[in-house]
């Protein structure tokens, strides 16, 4: 792994005007006349049908459908790229970078998690897992970015090193990003007894050499879990070229920016 120091976790707050990621998904979950005046963190107030979220029924909410499915998600999806030349490739020392192409979208509705609540094996801590559990490469960090107020019961949970179990609430707001060694340090859920709902997308980026000196176990073999979506660059990774400031779904970064097809089929990882 080259850059060692991004194992340690990172706080770091970012321009909501400029990164509107927070109002993008208002538009898309509360875009009907009927809910438009609803704050994020109230939408569980439309009463939309909802079940606790298990392995076997993860991701598929109505909000989740609602996010996946909007006419509007290639706007921010537009932003997000924006948001990874300028936020995030520089903490990363490689000119090229592997990245999530699509940002997972989670809900914490109250009682309710944001993640399988029927992994891990610890009923104090559901969803208890680290992402190399579920195929992810440990050279791989994650970033976690809340749009909503972030309170004990309704956040993530996380150990600051792997197998330390000092499970502490991250208690972020909108405009605040957590980088974090998800790939190691396990992490999970409360089930959300009070509410208010929370909202938040994640995101995985590693430096190219690093995934190159592991991508051949991953190239064609490694999938997500759920949905077996291949781990691999074109499916569920990336390319970045700092230098050129372009995104392709190829081992090649074209000079022409990338044409994104909108399908739900990126969005399956455990938070
Ligand atoms: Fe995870």
């Amino acid at each position: 792994m080259k850059q060692f120091e991004l194992t340690k976790e990172y706080l770091f707050s970012y321009d909501v005007n400029t990164f509107n990621f927070a109002d993008l998904v208002h538009e898309i979950l509360l875009d009907d006349f009927e809910g438009s005046r609803v704050l994020l963190d109230q939408v569980h107030t439309l009463n939309k049908s909802s079940h606790v979220l298990t392995f076997d029924s993860d991701q598929n909410l109505y909000f989740h459908n609602k996010y996946y499915n909007s006419p509007k998600l290639p706007r921010l999806l537009n932003v997000y790229r924006e948001f990874i030349k300028t936020v995030i490739a520089p903490q990363f020392v490689d000119n090229q970078l592997v990245v999530q192409a699509k940002p997972t979208f989670r809900i914490q509705l109250p009682s309710n998690t944001a993640i399988p609540s029927d992994i891990g094996g610890d009923p104090m801590r559901p969803g208890l897992h680290c992402d190399a559990d579920y195929n992810h490469p440990d050279v791989e960090f994650n970033f976690w970015v809340p749009f909503t107020q972030c309170l004990p019961n309704n956040t993530l949970h996380l150990e600051s090193k792997p197998g330390k179990r000092d499970f502490r609430p991250m208690v972020l707001v909108n405009g605040q990003v957590l980088r974090f060694w998800g790939a190691r340090c396990r992490h999970h859920n409360k089930m959300n007894e009070q509410g208010p709902t929370r909202i938040s997308f994640d995101f995985r980026v590693m430096n190219k050499s690093d995934w190159d000196s592991v991508s051949p176990l991953w190239a064609e073999q490694r999938t997500t879990v759920q949905r077996s979506i291949k781990l691999t660059l074109g499916s569920y990774y990336m390319l970045y070229d700092k230098e050129t400031q372009q995104f392709s779904q190829h081992e090649t970064v074209d000079r022409v920016p990338m044409v994104v097809k909108e399908s739900s089929s990126f969005a399956i990882s455990f938070s």
